[in-house]
């Protein structure tokens, strides 16, 4: 029987510790680490994901508030709100919501970002660091995804780790993650030729596509550990991941469940990086 990698308990302990690490932070330096979410136009998932990060911060201590800005505010002012932001020295981080509405470039709003205050880990330069080797901020899905695998105890080394979706946010950045720790990587998409066949090989499978239950047992070798990124919402309300769950189960060695699984980590990496931020700016 597969074993269930429980998210929301690994998730649940860091953010004990970063609540401690915090109190320490204002007693020893006086320092309160600050949070601006920025939320442009009024997607749906996008208002309850952006809640859940400010509510996290809060009950850890953190100094934390979204700004809102209408669906037809221009790319201008997003650009100037973000370099007010960068210059305020009690905000160490500043994460911007995505998506963003179309008229404005996503590229040019995460460039705009202070690299230093990217808690979010989705600037070139931090991309690059992690790319390198040498990362400093990395996006909290796929850091999310590392820690628990590193928590389950679980030997990347050698293994087969097969990512299918190439995101900036998830498919790319846990690719490099798995590489730096010796695992042999295949990313595959959506012109992969096969991919049942490739992701059959999977010691270490990791489903970032977008798709409700993509992925079914046949696609799972025997044993394997099944990361599931995705948050899929159907029509009936009930959210789902990329994998069949209940078929997955039958199969894997471990899984991670929706929800409770990857999307809590998501948010505790993202508290670990903004008390790391505190550091860079006095670097
Ligand atoms: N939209 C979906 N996931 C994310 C995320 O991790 N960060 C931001 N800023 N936007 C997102």
């Amino acid at each position: 029987m597969c074993q269930i990698i429980d998210g929301a308990a690994v998730a649940k302990k860091i953010r004990e510790e970063i609540k401690k690490d915090t109190q320490l932070l204002l007693k020893n330096k006086g320092i309160i680490p600050g949070l601006i979410v920025l939320l442009v136009g009024d997607n749906p998932a996008s208002q309850i994901y952006v809640k859940h990060k400010v509510k996290a911060c809060l009950e850890v201590g953190f100094n934390s508030q979204v700004i809102k800005l209408s669906a037809d505010t221009s790319e201008e002012h997003v650009l100037q709100t973000i370099n007010k932001l960068n210059l305020e020295p009690e905000i160490h981080g500043i994460l911007v919501q995505l998506p963003l509405p179309e008229h404005i470039r996503e590229e040019k709003v995460i460039a705009a970002i202070s690299p230093k205050k990217d808690v979010d880990g989705f600037h070139p330069i931090n991309m690059g660091k992690l790319l390198t080797g040498k990362p400093r901020f990395v996006a909290c899905t796929p850091f999310g995804c590392l820690k628990l695998l590193e928590e389950y105890g679980i030997d990347m080394n050698g293994k087969h780790a097969v990512v299918v979706g190439r995101s900036n946010i998830v498919g790319k950045p846990i690719a490099a993650l798995l590489l730096h720790k010796n695992a042999t990587v295949t990313v595959c998409h959506s012109r992969t030729v096969n991919l049942a066949g490739i992701t059959r090989q999977a010691d270490i499978l990791v489903a970032a596509i977008g798709k409700p239950k993509f992925i079914t047992d046949e696609m799972i070798k025997p044993g394997a550990i099944v990361l599931d990124v995705g948050i899929n919402r159907l029509a009936t309300g009930k959210v789902v991941g990329d994998v069949d769950f209940a078929a997955a189960c039958k199969i894997a060695g471990m899984i991670t469940p929706v929800p409770r699984g990857v999307g809590p980590m998501t948010i505790a990496m993202l508290l670990t990086n903004t008390l790391k931020a505190v550091n860079y700016l006095y670097e």
